[in-house]
């Protein structure tokens, strides 16, 4: 049984499928989408991915006529890098891919990320489709934001290009590590924070059997997630106003993503801490009543994720990134802060000073 969401971008809406065991008739789903036999495909999954599922995928594309090729990256952040997007780009020309080609993102947000943005260039752009294997990838795979990191900043070398289908496959979610099932939470937790406090209430209520992958509660969850993504996407692409709000979080967490040189924190549990911070802010400001950071750590906490200060790092460096990353405009903090479980609001022009006052605080573990 699969459940099925449209992402409304007039000629470049798309479909989002999502089920068990989809990958294995993969090939199927591209010929609905019109893809024909001589369009030559070229998947790019990591090397953790791979031995799970990149022959399944050929099997199920070759099975209807495709001729396939491969590219296998290094699994974790680092993949979205100047150096690796070089060699899939070399790997891409030898393999002889032309404007008619196809590429399929098989992993989760990096390789989906990576992969989309080799799509958006190479030969000023060709399609590609999305095949999430991460729980976080319900959000990362939606929307047609793609991009490589920079030393100096999470996310600085990217475009917007939206993939042609997204086919998630949720039976791979079984082989995924606890640490990026939780990871995953992060963003469905920050789904219902902007949105819905009846799906953060239902999310509090069902904690345990998400925690599980409890078949029939985690596509609910992830449908919902895609739902909420899907309709800020349709109304605002490309981030004109709106779309911020997906950033939640976001500013914190790619400043410790960028400080942690993309390892020793992942993107969920850097959204977890920043989602906490721009909580604290918002009561700062007075915008908020204290009980609004308290039940988003409680539900993050409850996922796995943390939530304290993450101690090898120093506020003030980690404002000075925050400075740079390119929500900031004109230098100023531009931030993402809760008004109330289910409802943001985007806040320009918030003082550093009271920025660093609170991540000092929780550093102190006064947050
Ligand atoms: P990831 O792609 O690194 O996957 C996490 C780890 O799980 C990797 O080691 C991977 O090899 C492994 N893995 C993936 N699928 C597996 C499976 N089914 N079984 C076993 N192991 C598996 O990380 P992620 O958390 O999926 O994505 C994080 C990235 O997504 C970040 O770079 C973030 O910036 C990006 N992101 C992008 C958007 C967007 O709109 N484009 C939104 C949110 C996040
Ligand atoms: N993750 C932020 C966005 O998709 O806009």
């Amino acid at each position: 049984m699969s459940k099925r969401l449209r992402v409304e971008l007039g000629e470049r809406s798309y479909s989002i499928v999502a089920g068990e065991g989809l990958l294995a008739t993969a090939g199927s789903y591209l010929k609905e989408i019109g893809i024909k036999s001589s369009q030559r495909l070229f998947v790019i999954t990591d090397e953790q991915v791979a031995p799970l599922y990149l022959q399944l995928v050929r099997d199920a594309l070759s099975n209807e006529g495709y001729q396939v090729d491969a590219a296998i990256v290094p699994a974790g952040e680092r993949a979205k890098s100047m150096s690796v997007y070089e060699q899939v780009m070399t790997e891409a020309i030898e393999a002889g891919l032309d404007r008619k080609s196809v590429i399929i993102a098989l992993g989760g947000g990096v390789v989906g990320d990576l992969a989309g943005f080799v799509a958006a260039t190479y030969m000023r752009g060709i399609p590609f489709i999305q095949m999430p294997t991460t729980l976080l990838a319900h959000d990362s795979s939606v929307g047609g934001k793609v991009a490589i990191n920079h030393p100096l900043g999470k996310n600085l070398i990217g475009a917007f290009h939206q993939p042609l289908l997204v086919l998630y496959d949720i039976g791979t979610l079984r082989t995924l590590p606890k640490r990026e099932i939780a990871a995953g939470y992060a963003e469905v937790v920050k789904h219902g924070l902007i949105s819905d406090e009846a799906f953060v209430a239902w999310l509090e209520r069902n904690v345990g059997s998400l925690k599980k992958l409890e078949t029939e509660v985690t596509a609910e969850a992830i449908m919902r997630g895609c739902a909420v993504k899907a309709n800020v996407v349709a109304e605002d692409e490309t981030e004109q106003g709106l779309r911020a709000i997906l950033n939640l979080g976001h500013t914190f967490g790619h400043a410790f993503e960028a400080l942690s040189s993309y390892s020793a924190i992942n993107h969920g549990e850097a959204i977890s801490i920043g989602m906490g911070l721009a909580a604290d802010v918002s009561v700062r400001l007075g915008l908020t009543s204290e009980e609004v950071p308290v039940r988003t750590r409680n539900l993050l906490q409850a996922f796995d994720l943390p939530v304290e200060w993450p101690h090898a790092l120093s506020p003030a460096d980690v404002l000075e990134v925050m400075k740079r990353d390119k929500k900031g405009l004109a230098g100023k903090l531009v931030l993402v802060l809760p008004r109330e479980i289910g409802k943001v609001e985007v806040v320009r022009e918030v003082a550093e000073s009271l920025v660093l006052e609170v991540m000092s605080d929780l550093q102190r573990g006064e947050g």
